[in-house]
This record gives C-alpha cells, sequence and structure tokens, in this order.
C-alpha cells in the first residue's frame, strides 16, 4: 500500500536550491536578484526540476547574507521589490514550477524591530521575545554554550546589563520560541507568504529552536581534535534538539495544512536516528526533514549503502525519505568527490528513493572555487579563519556562458567566478550530449518517466569493494542501478541479479540502448541504470 505521500508534488518531484545573490543578476549591481531568477525559469523548466527554493530574499543587513532578517514580510532591495517577488509567484506557477521560501524563525537580525524594541530596556513588552539572561557569578556569559560562527554565544548589553543568547552571530538574536507571543507572530508570517501563493518553506536550523529551559552548560565534546570548529568542542544537548521542539514543529506544519498542497522542509544536521524525529508523531511534522547524509559521508560504496540501510530503517511508517547532495553552506559535490564521481553522485541522488534537492550549479559541475583572504565575505571563515569552514567557495556566481562574468552580470560579481568558467558553463555544455548537464536532463527525465524510480520501493543488492547496487520496484517492474565508486573497471554477473533488460543510461552517456547480456561491466567512475526497453514495456 502506497503511502499518500507519494502522490505530493514534494514527494515526486526534484527541487532545485538556488541562493539568489549568486544565480543571475538583472540590474547590474554585481549580486543576483528577483528579476534575474524569472529570466532564467526557462533553463529550469527545461532541466526538469519541479521546485526552486531560495535562500533568504528578506531586508536584511547581510551580517550573514540574508539569514540575518530585519522584516519577515518584505524583499531587500538588492533582490528586488514585493512587486518583483508576485511576478516571481506568477511567472514560477505559469511555467509549472514550485515555489519556496526560506524561513529564518530561530534568530532575527540585531536590527529587527523586535529585537531593537527587546533590547531597549528590561521591562520592554518585547524583552521576552528573546533569550535575555543576567550575568555569571564572575560577570562572564550565563553559560557556555557556544556560538556556532566562533567564541560564546552569549553577547553582553551594556544598557541592560545582561547578556543575550546567539546560536550564531551576536547580530543573528535567537528569539524565545517558549513565549506563545513569538510563536504567533512566526505563524502570522507564515501564512503573509502561503497567501501569496508560496508552496512552502525550508526553515532554517529548525532543531535549535527550543533551549534548555534551565540553561544548562552543554558537556564537553570527547571526540573534539584542534581543527574542528571551536564549537564542536562541545555536545549541543542543552542548547538544540531540544525534545519541546517536535511541538513546534508540529504547529508550523498544523499552520502549512491551513492551505493546500503546501510543504514543511526541516534543516536539520543530526544523526539519522535523531532527525527521522522530525517526521513529527503520526507524521504531523515536517514532510522532508532534510537529510544531509551525503554531504559529510565518506565516499566509499560499502559505506553508502549501509547509510542508505541504516537511513531507510530509520524511517517512521509512511514517512516519506529525502536526499541532499550539496548546498550553500558545505563544499560542492564536485570538489567533495571529483569532478567523475560527480556523475555517479547525480545518478545516485536521481536513482535514490525520496525526494531529490539539488544545488545550483552542480548540474554544470561547479567547483568549489578558491576564495584569496582579501575576498572573503562570509562571517564564518571570518571569525574563524584558516580550517576550511569559509562557505564563500561554493556560492560563487552560476556560470551561464562565456562573456565577460559567465552571463551573471554585467558587473564584478560580489563573489570571484571560477576559473575555468569560460569553459564550463550552461552554453558550452547544453550542446555536447555528453555534459554533465545533460546526464542531469536524462536523469530527471528519466525518474519522471519511470514510476519505480520516483516512487519505488528500494532493495539493496549485495555487491562488494566499489560496486554499489540496488534495485527500484513496484508490482509493474524494476530497475536496476549500479554504480561504480572507484576507477577501476567493475563487473555484475547478470544471472546474480536476475535481471533482463538493457541500459537506460550511462553516466557516460554513452551506452543507451544496450542489451545486458550475462554480464555487466562498468568503467572506472561509470553508473548504469538498466530496466525494461521503452519498447518492452507495454
Ligand atoms: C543555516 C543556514 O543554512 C546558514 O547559511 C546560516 O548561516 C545559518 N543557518 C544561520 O542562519
Amino acid at each position: 500500500m502506497p503511502s499518500p505521500a507519494i502522490t505530493s508534488w514534494w514527494a515526486l518531484g526534484v527541487l532545485y536550491q538556488i541562493y539568489p545573490r549568486s544565480f543571475q543578476d538583472a540590474d547590474g549591481d554585481g549580486v543576483g536578484d528577483l528579476k534575474g531568477i524569472i529570466a532564467r525559469l526557462p533553463y529550469l523548466v527545461d532541466l526538469g526540476v519541479d521546485a526552486i527554493w531560495l535562500s533568504p530574499i528578506f531586508p536584511s543587513p547581510m551580517a550573514d547574507f540574508g539569514y540575518d532578517i530585519a522584516d519577515y514580510v518584505g524583499i531587500d532591495p538588492l533582490f528586488g521589490t514585493m512587486d518583483d517577488f508576485d511576478a516571481l509567484v506568477a511567472a514560477a506557477h505559469g511555467a509549472g514550477l514550485k515555489l519556496i521560501l526560506d524561513l529564518v524563525p530561530n534568530h532575527t537580525s540585531d536590527q529587527h524591530p523586535w529585537f531593537i524594541e527587546s533590547r531597549s530596556s528590561r521591562d520592554n513588552p518585547k524583552r521576552d521575545w528573546y533569550l535575555w539572561r543576567d550575568p555569571a557569578p564572575d560577570g562572564g556569559p550565563p553559560n557556555n554554550w557556544l556560538s556556532e560562527f566562533g567564541g560564546s554565544g552569549w553577547q553582553y548589553d551594556e544598557r541592560t546589563q545582561q547578556y543575550h543568547y546567539h546560536a550564531f552571530l551576536a547580530q543573528q538574536p535567537d528569539l524565545n520560541w517558549r513565549n506563545p507571543d513569538v510563536r504567533a507572530a512566526v505563524y502570522q508570517v507564515m501564512r503573509f507568504w502561503l497567501r501569496k501563493g508560496v508552496d512552502g518553506f525550508r526553515v532554517d536550523v529548525i532543531w535549535h529552536l527550543i533551549k534548555d529551559d534551565q540553561f544548562r552548560d552543554n558537556p564537553p565534546n570527547p571526540d573534539f581534535r584542534p581543527g574542528m570548529p571551536p564549537h564542536a568542542a562541545l555536545h549541543p544537548v542543552y542548547s538544540a534538539d531540544r525534545p519541546e521542539t517536535l511541538q513546534v514543529v508540529a504547529e508550523m506544519r498544523r499552520v502549512i495544512d491551513e492551505f493546500d498542497a503546501r510543504v514543511l522542509i526541516g534543516e536539520i544536521y543530526l544523526p539519522i536516528e535523531r532527525l527521522v524525529a522530525y517526521y513529527g508523531e503520526g507524521l504531523a511534522g515536517a514532510q522532508l526533514p532534510f537529510n544531509f547524509a551525503l554531504l559529510s559521508a565518506p565516499w566509499h560504496a560499502r559505506t553508502l549503502a549501509a547509510l542508505i540501510e541504516r537511513y531507510e530503517a530509520a524511517l517512521p511508517p509512511g514517512a516519506w525519505p529525502n536526499w541532499v547532495l550539496g548546498n550553500h553552506d558545505r563544499p560542492r559535490v564536485a570538489s567533495r568527490v571529483g569532478p567523475a564521481q560527480a556523475r555517479v553522485a547525480a545518478m545516485l541522488l536521481l536513482t535514490l528513493r525520496g525526494t531529490p534537492t539539488m544545488y545550483y550549479g552542480d548540474e554544470i559541475g561547479m567547483q568549489q572555487v578558491p576564495i584569496a583572504p582579501d575576498q572573503v565575505r562570509d562571517p564564518f571563515e571570518k571569525n574563524v579563519p584558516g580550517i576550511g569552514v569559509g562557505r564563500d567557495g561554493c556560492r560563487t556566481p552560476m556560470q551561464w556562458d562565456a562573456t565577460e562574468h559567465a552571463g551573471f552580470s554585467s558587473a564584478e560579481p560580489w563573489l570571484p567566478l571560477a576559473a575555468d568558467s569560460a569553459q564550463e558553463n550552461v552554453a558550452n555544455l547544453n550542446p555536447d550530449a555528453q555534459s554533465i548537464l545533460n546526464l542531469y536532463r536524462a536523469l530527471i527525465a528519466l525518474r519522471k518517466r519511470l514510476p519505480q524510480l520516483a516512487h519505488g520501493d528500494y532493495a539493496p543488492l549485495a555487491a562488494d569493494g566499489d560496486l554499489l547496487l540496488y534495485r527500484r520496484h513496484d508490482a509493474e517492474g524494476s530497475v536496476l542501478i549500479a554504480l561504480n565508486l572507484g576507477a577501476e573497471p567493475v563487473s555484475v554477473v547478470s544471472e546474480t541479479i536476475g535481471l533482463d533488460g538493457e541500459i537506460l543510461l550511462s553516466t557516460a552517456m554513452d551506452r543507451g540502448g544496450e542489451r545486458v547480456g550475462s554480464e555487466l561491466s562498468l568503467r572506472g567512475h561509470e553508473g548504469v541504470i538498466v530496466g525494461p526497453a521503452p519498447d518492452d514495456v507495454v
């Protein structure tokens, strides 16, 4: 009995993350904008994705490039106007694309009117909207909680002589989600955008929302080693993933469900067993708690096979899985696994069971761009320099063509372009039938054509070494996916997997239609999808 989720657009579709600053600049200031996104919608339709998620576009001092919001219901002039936004909703929907916004409810900017009021005096009505605490007896921070961006999580306010808590920058004060007025205010924000027609939210750091009511010290992390980001010195057991957070997630879901066919996606970096709790009791939580396991998993077939099985086994009954290969916080997949394996990774993402989320530019194989010290924009890298936490390298402008500034902008872009952007760009890869861009297109098209890939069950097949082997099947039939994660050729004896058919797609894009005989051979770094020939399907 298929779960009801399988008919939903967010279960069947492919999600595509746009980092708006870097997608397309229409007004010539070197920063991407909403009009730029509108201009590129045909590209996304052609790629075959179903929904776009925009990182924040709201008014912001940009201390954390939009993840510090000063007005939840406006558009930052850098990105355009509310009219531009309405035009984007209309154009996206007109093109058959859903539009997902970023909701950042854990913290505001320190320039948000709520915080300005809250900070103004201890008895301001909004004082309790944020987390204010007295100093410790020695005058220092109230407890040992650390900011993810370096240093203490507490910032002292001279005027009112208390500290406010910030899980990220001091300019990103955390809201107090135990306060019902805060909840009501953010739920109104959600309704504002849902009424405008947005199709859902990706909720920033959703697992951070509620903190320990006693503000207990976090325990040390025994696995902490030099070279790790400083906040990893502690286990955030009291500052994140508190049990009460799940009540908030369920409340957010109820707001989502006031509207038809919308989605709640949670940003959650937790071990799989904790992550799946965010589906909620009776699946009344997030429909898609983002599964980031592929972002950090060692790129090894046995490790990945075990990870996929562990995730599949941990899912609550009826919960719909999802997989993410890249985002604006982690190094580009093509740099993590190398350009050859980036193709295999694409095939993995688009053949696993669950909603795939792509990150802009991964479809053209964009690499992590080296950022010179004087080019650093990311506050994380500025605060914690030199250990590789910087996120600028995965946020560089989309490479559209070989013109100046890669067709991204008429002006110098806010971050440097990749050195190879004159070759590795959409215009160049388009006509190349075997390019990674055309591989992505073919994978997405195949996922749409074959119901087994869209919503069939996942069945692992025994394999060893560098081979990752699985089947996706339903009552109508079965598709085999064989991925070679190594550089050496491998082969699979077809009787042992019992599959008759032909190669529907190879990552090299050169074996389509090849009949699978007694043995299926894969070249180094090759993945194939084997299934019934299109003509065999009645
Ligand atoms: C998670 C976002 O993805 C990241 O970019 C941001 O810096 C932090 N949350 C703080 O909002």
